[in-house]
């Protein structure tokens, strides 16, 4: 392995597989994989690649240019936009052969209007009230569709509480079925599914699921389902510099620590310049030779600090962010780092830099 200059963030090709394959098992669905935000921070060159070759076919993103981006990559992928674009992308919609997800009549009859294929899937707002048709708008807008030049390939809808409340995501889920009951659905996908509803959601109505997190092998925070994903992200640094500071020195900006004893401090190339969150620090640490070692300081742009009183260490030796000690014993995982964060594993994955460069390993 070449030689670790500041941070670097390892994508696990053979985890990705399998996580791919397990879902796909587990779900008895075909998947589409979330690849929005630089596929979840992981590179979207090297994710999408990777499951293409393993079978997947569709792939959603947020933004016309991250389908573009998908296009760049595979010819023959499946894309699906997963709100509706602004009217001055459809020319780019078209010839890039972007599935849309549509909700406005607004912006439906535009469409209609609008010269060439176009697929469309229906989004309807089943509780989440972000984006999505009303219910009772429901049996209209597939008639105008079904009777217009677009394509409808799928029907789908977004869970809020998939990983807090089952019983809402279920009322969701009725209401969605009651929708579509009256319906000839025949040959068309039906989504509705998000990573944490995969895992209880068993229900065979449905032919495709929306698969992000849990593709990353991130287990859901609440809840608690036995699952075998493997994580497809580490990062690592290394010891850039080391020294011994006196009891009751303050170090890193504000002052933010006071030195409890005399110690040593190791400093490593990683802050949240490259998506290592500010908020690490007071309760976070990383491995460093198989031991846990705490961040002492506020986290800065470009560099962390770190107690080794405790341990042997020199200059270039590795230090884990995110994963697993060398030996196995410890693992720092993306739900650690959002909890020290109090926030979410999507939060802390997406915002993963691009100064961060991407090594593929198997
Ligand atoms: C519409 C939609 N579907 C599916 C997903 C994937 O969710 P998850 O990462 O929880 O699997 C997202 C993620 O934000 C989404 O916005």
């Amino acid at each position: 392995m070449k030689q670790m200059d500041r941070g670097y963030i390892f994508v696990n090709k053979s985890h990705l597989v399998s996580n791919l394959n397990y879902l796909s098992d587990l779900t008895k669905k075909e998947l589409c994989l979330v690849v929005k935000a630089n596929a979840y921070g992981h590179g979207i060159q090297w994710t999408v690649k990777t499951a293409e070759e393993a079978g997947i076919s569709w792939f959603a993103v947020a933004s016309v240019n991250e389908a573009i981006q998908v296009r760049n990559i595979s010819k023959g992928a499946r894309i699906l936009l997963l709100a509706e674009p602004s009217k001055s992308q459809i020319k780019n919609v078209l010839k890039n052969e972007i599935d849309l997800t549509v909700y406005n009549e607004e912006f439906i009859d535009e469409l209609i209007n609008v010269e060439g294929n176009l697929n469309v899937h229906l989004k309807v707002d089943t509780g989440m009230h972000r984006i999505g048709c009303e219910p009772e708008n429901f049996d209209k807008l597939m008639e105008k569709i079904q009777t217009s030049s677009l394509n409808l390939v799928g029907i789908c809808t977004h869970f809020p509480t998939a990983d807090t409340d089952e019983q809402y995501t279920q009322n969701a889920l009725n209401l969605f079925k009651a929708l579509i009951s009256g319906h000839d659905t025949d040959g068309l996908l039906l989504h509705v599914d998000n990573s944490a509803s995969s895992f209880y959601n068993s229900d065979d109505s449905f032919n495709m699921t929306r698969i992000g997190l849990a593709a990353y092998g991130t287990q859901i925070s609440i809840k608690n389902y036995d699952h075998n994903l493997m994580p497809t992200m580490e990062i690592k640094t290394r010891i850039s510099n080391l020294q011994k500071r006196n009891k009751g020195d303050a170090v890193s900006y504000g002052k933010s620590f006071e030195l409890e004893r005399d110690s040593t401090i190791a400093t490593a190339p990683i802050g949240y310049g490259d998506g290592y969150p500010w908020n690490s620090f007071p309760d976070g640490h990383v491995l460093v030779n198989n031991k846990i070692c705490k961040l002492i300081g506020r986290v800065t742009m470009d560099q962390i600090l770190i107690d080794v009183t405790d341990i042997k260490v020199k200059v270039d030796d590795e230090v884990t962010v995110l994963g697993k000690s060398e030996n196995g014993q410890h693992e720092i995982t993306v739900t650690d780092i959002a909890q020290w964060n109090k926030t979410i594993e999507w939060e802390i994955l997406t915002n993963m830099s691009r100064r961060l460069e991407r090594i593929e390993i198997e």
